[in-house]
Formats: structure tokens, sequence, C-alpha cells
């Protein structure tokens, strides 16, 4: 009797495992590396941390239209938004098992398996969103995401979301001396980490999801992101006090897992290419509408904003210039060259 109870709840844990978890077996593609036509009926599972209603969601939604428009329905690209698949934390080790085929992590998160990627949270690395997409459009583009293929992934582009604000609970952020003593919370990136310290703060790597609950709990002070990510998430209404720094930039690797794109043929990495650039080209506009929006909506409701000026952001840059010069000390410092050579 005992034998018999252990046994059906064992098939009953594996039924509800099965139930559960995305069934990816049969969604993988006939690999041959011969095929040229689309392949049958295929399923691109793409999670990602952040609302439907932000760059990220809404250029997520148009590919997947684009996608399976130009497929004609025989490419199916399944969205999971808002971390309810995976969060910050295991996006990135799920898209590399191909439990999920695409992701689109920050810059700064690609960083901790990719360090060249780090460059790109250099503070006031770019003068505005012209500056940023001829770097990424170019050779440093494609450089970057050449070396994904190394860790198991493809890189299928870039999309922006904006430039980075700084936010606090209690006063604004003006100069350095206001960042004394408070814990600001940062993405996963040794860069962040140190552009915290470097200001006086304390960094608290937290992952997006655990922001808010972070907040609520008075474990964070202060943090930057951009404001259509400031506006979606209502940090504004626990940190009212917003900095206008534009002192970094927040934006995402399109990654798809790598030999799921190896298996596909010709023609179905012909229409995710070509929706890819679609998607990409509407995001720029985009993502740069909404962060004006949201803007608004938080000076309508009340938001305190202070832009930083010249001798401001000169006092900001002398405090961080410590970080440039440890890049140039890295293995990968080259890359950093030739940005500079195509910037302000
Ligand atoms: C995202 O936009 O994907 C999240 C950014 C963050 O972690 O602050």
């Amino acid at each position: 009797m005992r034998t018999y109870i252990i046994s059906a709840l064992a098939i009953l844990m594996l039924a509800i495992g099965m139930f559960m978890l995305p069934n990816l077996a049969q969604h993988t593609p006939y690999i041959d590396s011969e095929q040229q036509g689309l392949d049958e009926q295929l399923t691109i599972h793409f999670s990602h941390v952040v609302a439907e209603n932000t760059p990220k969601g809404r250029t997520a939604l148009y590919f997947k239209e684009l996608v399976e428009e130009k497929s004609g329905g025989q490419i199916h690209v399944e969205l999971y938004p808002n971390g309810m698949l995976y969060n910050d934390e295991n996006e990135m080790a799920a898209l590399q098992r191909n439990d999920v085929q695409m992701i689109a992590p920050t810059y700064s998160k690609i960083s901790n398996d990719v360090p060249e990627w780090s460059v790109l949270d250099l503070p006031f690395l770019f003068k505005d969103e012209a500056e940023i997409e001829r770097v990424l459009h170019g050779a440093v583009g494609e450089e970057l995401l050449e070396t994904l293929e190394a860790k198991g992934m493809k890189g299928l582009g870039f999309w922006q979301n904006g430039f980075k604000q700084m936010i606090a609970k209690e006063s604004p952020l003006l100069s350095p001396a206001d960042f004394n003593d408070k814990q600001m919370r940062t993405m996963s990136s040794s860069i962040l980490e140190m552009q915290a310290k470097l200001l006086g703060a304390t960094p608290q790597d937290v992952s997006f999801d655990a922001v808010n609950t972070l907040l609520e709990q008075d474990g964070i002070d202060i943090q930057e992101n951009t404001l259509s990510n400031i506006y979606s998430k209502s940090f504004y209404k626990k940190e009212p006090y917003i900095t206008l720094s534009n002192h970094g930039i927040l934006g995402y690797g399109v990654l798809m897992n790598k030999s799921f794109w190896d298996g596909l043929s010709a023609e179905s990495k012909g229409i995710i290419a070509a929706s890819m650039e679609q998607a990409s080209a509407w995001n720029e506009r985009m993502a740069r509408k909404m962060n004006e929006d949201d803007y608004e909506k938080m000076v309508a409701y009340g938001t305190y904003f202070h832009a930083l000026s010249a001798q401001e952001k000169a006092r900001w840059q002398k405090t961080l210039q410590p970080l440039y010069d440890d890049f140039h000390t890295q293995s990968y410092h080259k890359i950093l060259t030739d940005i500079e050579q195509q910037v302000h």
C-alpha cells in the first residue's frame, strides 16, 4: 500500500512538473544544415523582465507580430514579460540551456558573462542618441554581438531604452556629496557597482523585479533608471526626486540560443533578421517618444525634477574618472578606444 501511494505521488508530481514548465522539446527545430525553406511550425519562447508597456515590452510585441506575419504564422513567438518565467538572475542561464530561445537583458547584465559589454556602462560616454546609434550600428556593434557566440548565444541586435537618470527618496542628488551613506540599487555590473562607490554610496545589486519591495522595506534610498522604467514601475511615487543627469545609457542586447539559431533554415533566419531590423529601427524612435511622454506625466503628477548643470556635470565626471582609468587597464580596453574615436 505504502509503495502504491509513493508511486502515485511521484506520477502526480511528474505530471504537474510537465504542465508547469514550458514544453520546449516539441518546438526544437529539425536541424539540417542543407535546409533552405521555412521550418515547420516553430515556436520561439521569448522571456523578459519588464512590463509590456515599456520600450522593450512594446518592441518585443512588434517583433512577434512581424515574425508571425512574415512567416505566414509558421513561426510563432511566445512572449513572457514581467519576469513571469525568469528574472535578471536566471534568464541568461535559461537561454544558454535553451529553456527559452530569446531574451533581451540590459547591456549591464550581459557584462557579467561578457566583460566587453561593460564599456556601455561607462558614465557620460555618449552625448546623445545619435551617437549611441552610430556606434552600435557600426563595427563596435558587430564586435559586441560576436563576443556572445563563445558563450552559446547569437546576438540579433540592440534595442534602446534611453538615458538613465538619478532618482532619490529623500532629497535631490546634485553633487557627489549627496550620495554619501546612501544605499544605491544597481543592476548587476562591476562598473555600476564601482560607480556607486565612487559617488560615496553603498551599492545594492538588486534584480529589477525586487526593487519596489526593497524600496518599501527601506532597503534602498536611490537608484538610476530611464524615465520610462521609472514611470512604468511607479518608482517616482516612492523616490520623488529625479535628477536629469543623462549620465549613462540603458539598452538591451537581443539574444537567441546559438544552437537553436544554427538549426534554423535559411528562410527562417532571414525572416527573423528582417523582423529584427524593422523592430529595432522602430524601437529607437518609439523609446525616445515614450521617455518624453512619461516625463510629461511625472511633471503633471508633481514630481521634482532637476537638470544637471554644466558645472554639476563636470564635478560628477571628475569623481567618476577612475572608471575610465581602470577600463583602459583591462585586456578588452580596445573597445573603449574604438568608441572614443567616434564620439564627441
Ligand atoms: C530592464 O529595463 O530590463 C530592467 C532595467 C533594470 O534592471 O533597472
